[in-house]
């Protein structure tokens, strides 16, 4: 199980995106979001609008939370003090997927689902009694909105494979479930995306803001559109950016999107977000090493590669017995390459998106919400978003203020029930 070097190279070459590939994708990128304005078929951007606007940072009062996008979901209490201020009161967190159940495979049930997320809901406002409380639901999925109480989910993401909730509306799936489990008190009121909740959580504290990302397990961006084409309202448009297909894939993308829950979806989140490119990092080591089986790594485990040598020795050797000092420091670029490739193509989306934004003129200096483990805490994401914006818009890029929104999911939720029920 020799490392076999020549194909080594050959990954890293293709891995090493160069600054004309990512400024071609800003670009690319800009356009596919003004042709899916337009509602154009040659948009691979579902550009889904929100129904609601930026706060003010006056909205005030206690609302209840609920946070559903992965293997964990998460209820709370937060209020907010009508000064660009809030906190979080109370805060339930519960895996969806455990040794005795899964709730979010192919074999689960939506009631079972909507069942549990209306029990979480109840026992963060336990304690309160019957008093109503309205609810806003974080839902981190695409989502067809009629309204900012109704919104059907067009197709699950991130492997969740639940049947029976597509083309359902997922509010009215959540009150059903409020109803049978007798919380009849608790009102969910609007319903919004992770990137939508994130943009208004950052906009709350600070006003400059206008664009909203997600970068973790999924991947996403959404942004204020004050100019809407006839027919939208002026709102946040969740663009889905995960779907962007302009972009070339290296073979081993493909072999990815191949073998994943939904060939040929989610194409740009495929090569950037948590839940793949451990996939990714996992099936690069297993051709470069010749190996039986594909290891399980997750971006987790790439983080621990990237830290350092004994990090990386950790999590190689079990793998690769026999792997060499040398051969390990080749893995841990290995990682680093997959990590920066994703982090430089994010940064060309939100360049494209500020470019939409700024129209003829100048990009403004402002802040960009971003919530999300792998932003928050992957070796070299920071940096490496930073040098692509610079890469790609030179010095207007220093006005681009990135601003990790923590409880993004949750704040967020709470200003959205406020906004849906303030007059
Ligand atoms: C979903 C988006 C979500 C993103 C981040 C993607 O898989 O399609 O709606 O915003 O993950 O959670």
């Amino acid at each position: 199980m020799a490392l076999n070097e020549g194909l080594y190279k050959e990954i890293m070459d293709e891995l090493a995106v160069t600054k004309e590939f990512i400024a071609d994708v800003a670009g690319a990128f800009r356009w596919d979001l003004e042709q899916g304005l337009r509602r154009s078929e040659f948009s691979s951007l579902p550009m889904l609008p929100s129904f609601i606007g930026l706060p003010e940072g006056t909205e005030k009062g206690e609302y209840l939370a609920l946070d559903f996008g992965g293997s964990n979901v998460r209820a709370s209490v937060v209020r907010l003090l009508g000064n660009s201020s809030f906190e979080v009161l109370n805060w339930v967190e519960k895996p969806l997927v455990t040794d005795e159940y899964n709730l979010i495979s192919s074999s689960a049930s939506s009631t079972a689902l909507f069942d549990f997320l209306a029990e979480t809901v109840g026992e963060a406002v336990h304690g309160n009694g019957e008093r109503e409380i309205y609810l806003g639901h974080t839902f981190s999925f695409g989502t067809e909105q009629q309204d900012i109480n109704r919104a059907k989910l067009i197709k699950w993401a991130k492997e969740i494979a639940v049947p029976g909730v597509e083309g359902q509306d997922i509010n009215g799936l959540l009150e059903a479930a409020l109803v049978r489990r007798g919380f009849l008190h608790i009102k969910p009121v609007a319903i919004l995306n992770d990137t939508v909740a994130a943009l208004l959580a950052a906009a709350y504290t600070y006003p400059d803001t206008r664009v909203g990302s997600i970068y973790a397990t999924g991947y996403n961006t959404c942004y204020m559109e004050a100019m809407p084409d006839a027919g939208r309202p002026a709102c946040i448009i969740n663009m889905e950016s995960g779907a962007f297909s302009k972009l070339i894939p290296s073979r081993w993308d493909m072999e990815l999107d191949r073998n994943s829950e939904q060939p040929g979806r989610q194409r740009l989140e495929k090569m950037v977000s948590g839940r793949y490119i451990g996939e990714l990092f996992s099936r690069l080591l297993q051709a470069i090493f010749d190996l039986r089986e594909k290891p399980a790594l997750s971006a987790v485990d790439m983080s621990s590669v990237m830290e350092g040598a004994a990090g990386a020795a950790a999590v190689v050797k079990p793998i690769v017995p026999e792997a060499e000092v040398d051969d390990i420091e080749k893995i841990r670029q290995l990682a680093r390459a997959i990590t920066v490739r994703s982090a430089r193509i994010v940064a060309a989306s939100w360049a494209g998106t500020l470019w939409h934004l700024a129209g003829s003129g100048r990009v403004e200096p402002q802040h960009i919400a971003v919530d999300g483990s792998v932003f928050q805490h992957m070796p070299y994401v920071q940096e490496s978003v930073r040098r692509a914006l610079y890469e790609i818009m030179g010095e207007e890029a220093a006005g681009l203020e990135p601003v990790l929104v923590k409880d993004g999911s949750s704040i967020g939720a709470a200003i959205a029930a406020a906004v849906a029920t303030c007059c």
